[in-house]
């Protein structure tokens, strides 16, 4: 499928997981794509492999004159901005220490707040004039299954990828008339290289509640995104596409009510 032929594309967190294999899958659709991550030489290796249509950014969602930078980069570099994917997260080994209200430390607080949503609004501030003036653009930000549910560590993850959905909202309501949608995926999960390698190997309670019978993969979400980026979603904006296989689908207690019913 040719379906984003001559489109330029910023995937961010690209060098690995959900946003590497986005990339390939954009860049395999007939965009241009900037694939931006702090990890420089992973971001290049992903554009190197891709080839001439994709280039390897280092900047940091952190820093707001980062993301302003790689934005205004993209546009020059590539003549146009149709796409953004708004991706990054901090989810590396400080996971551990985002536990509950009572407990996380500020800093962790702030510096998941800045990388998981304010680099996103950044990124669509910068983006919207350029799309804009093309005519329109698709903007995807990734949220998580996280933004709609509790959980009993993890309040600023959770809580960043909630305000990413009200973000996503409100780009698409502030910016239609620009042709400009905005939507949102909600990962179930996903079983990206790091989590593999996480040592997290028994996914029994996660397969007792994803109704499919496989696990997600990295190509499930860029597939979503490659068709929210395309004219063939033109008529969506606005919102969440789960792609959890029906995780968020059912109530959490009915695998061991029907457990409990066959007198498991
Ligand atoms: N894998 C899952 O099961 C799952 C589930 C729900 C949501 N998600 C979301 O999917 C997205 C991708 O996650 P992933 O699972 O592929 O993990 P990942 O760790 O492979 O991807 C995150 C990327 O963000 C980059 N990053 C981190 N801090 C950055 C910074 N300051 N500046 C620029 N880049 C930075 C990392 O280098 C990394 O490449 C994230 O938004 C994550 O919250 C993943």
């Amino acid at each position: 499928m040719n379906r984003l032929e001559g489109k330029v594309a910023i995937v961010t967190g690209g060098a690995g997981g959900i946003g590497a294999a986005t990339a390939r899958r954009l860049a395999r659709e007939g965009a241009k794509v900037l694939v931006a991550d702090i990890a420089h030489e992973a971001a290049e290796a992903v554009a190197a492999a891709i080839g001439d249509a994709a280039h390897g950014y280092a900047f940091d969602a952190a820093d707001n004159d980062s993301v302003e930078a790689m934005v205004e980069f993209a546009a020059q570099h590539f003549g146009r901005l149709d796409i953004l994917h708004n991706n990054a997260a901090y989810v590396g080994a400080d996971l551990a220490r985002d536990s509950k209200v009572t407990d996380i430390p500020y800093d962790l607080w702030d510096k998941t707040m800045a990388i998981n949503l304010r680099a996103y609004f950044v990124g669509c501030r910068f983006a919207i004039p350029h799309m804009a003036r093309t005519g329109g653009g698709s903007i995807i930000n990734t949220a998580s299954g996280s933004a709609f549910l509790g959980d009993l560590a993890r309040v600023a993850y959770g809580t960043s990828k909630g305000a990413v959905v009200s973000l996503t909202r409100y780009v698409a309501t502030q910016h239609a008339a620009e042709g400009i949608r905005c939507n949102a995926i909600a990962p179930g999960l996903i079983m990206t290289p790091a989590f593999a390698n996480s040592g997290q190997t028994n996914l029994e309670p996660f397969m007792k509640q994803i109704l499919s019978p496989r696990v997600g993969t990295p190509d499930d979400v860029a597939a979503a995104v490659a068709y929210l980026a395309s004219d063939e979603a033109g008529y969506i904006t606005g919102t969440v596409l789960h792609v959890d296989g029906g995780l968020s689908a059912h109530q959490p207690y009915v695998a061991d009510f029907e457990a409990m019913l066959a007198g498991g």
